[in-house]
């Protein structure tokens, strides 16, 4: 059995925090880290900018298991709906580190990594300037822009580092579970895994241990058990409420 890594700028949650994914069901998890869903929030331009909290769910049970296969009436939760439905359970995400594939950005005093195949559609990337530009720019303002669309990625696709200590900028999360909602493009996300949270398959394999982890949650990603933005092309809806209702900041 491989070792389990853990990425730079991870604080691994407490022992209670663990996930294990059924080889053909759903996400059980373990030690009730809270559950609430996350709604993207577009700025003035119309760009991904901020989060904003929406409705509860209770993770009182010892497992909960929550939907993988996106078919189950009773979201976020699963119903025995992955038995009957027609998707593919396979897990088939390369068992690398993250940023072994990563593809790296030197700027002048910050750089980023980039590993594509983790991308979830959720477009802080662009929100004022690409990450991608931004991360060659002098100043003051591009640095800042720079660490806070990489910061905002909640699937950790992109980091910025600091060229100087060779760390990244890595923001807090307290063990917790998030919904992910995209309002502006009418679709529901993935399940965000945050702080640091494990997470392993049926078979005793755990997953590189990070900060922020996006996990499939309408069955269709090519990258399983993580999202690979395949959501967005045909508009999951998970059925819970506020997708439509939201208001730009
Ligand atoms: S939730 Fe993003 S690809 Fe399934």
């Amino acid at each position: 059995m491989k070792k389990t890594t853990v990425q730079p700028g991870t604080k691994v949650a407490p022992e209670r925090f663990y996930i294990t994914i059924e080889t053909n069901g759903p996400y059980m998890v373990y030690g009730h880290p809270p559950l609430a869903q996350e709604f993207i929030i577009p700025n003035e331009e119309g760009a991904s900018w901020s989060f904003q909290k929406g409705t509860s769910y209770p993770t009182d049970k010892e497992p909960t298991a929550l939907c993988r296969c996106g078919h189950s009436k009773n979201k976020p939760y699963c119903d025995g709906s992955h038995l009957k439905a027609d998707w593919y359970p396979e897990m088939t995400a390369p068992e690398e580190p993250l940023l072994d594939a990563a593809e790296a950005f030197q700027g002048p005093e910050v750089s980023l990594t980039d590993n594509q195949s983790y991308c979830a559609f959720a477009r802080f990337c662009d929100a004022k300037g690409r990450v991608w530009n931004l991360v060659g720019m002098d100043g003051k303002e591009a640095r800042e822009l720079t660490i806070r669309e990489a910061n905002y990625c909640p699937a950790g696709r992109l980091s910025a580092w600091d060229n100087e200590t060779q760390q990244p900028f890595e923001p807090h999360y307290d063990p917790s579970l998030a919904l992910i909602e995209d309002p502006a493009i009418h679709s529901s996300g993935p399940l965000w895994v945050r702080g640091g949270i494990p997470i392993s398959r049926e078979d005793g394999y755990t997953y590189e241990v990070r900060n922020r982890v996006t996990l499939c949650r309408c069955g269709e990603s090519g990258n399983k058990p993580f999202c690979d933005g395949t959501h967005a092309s045909f508009k999951f809806k998970d059925g819970l409420p506020g997708l439509d209702a939201r208001k730009k900041e």
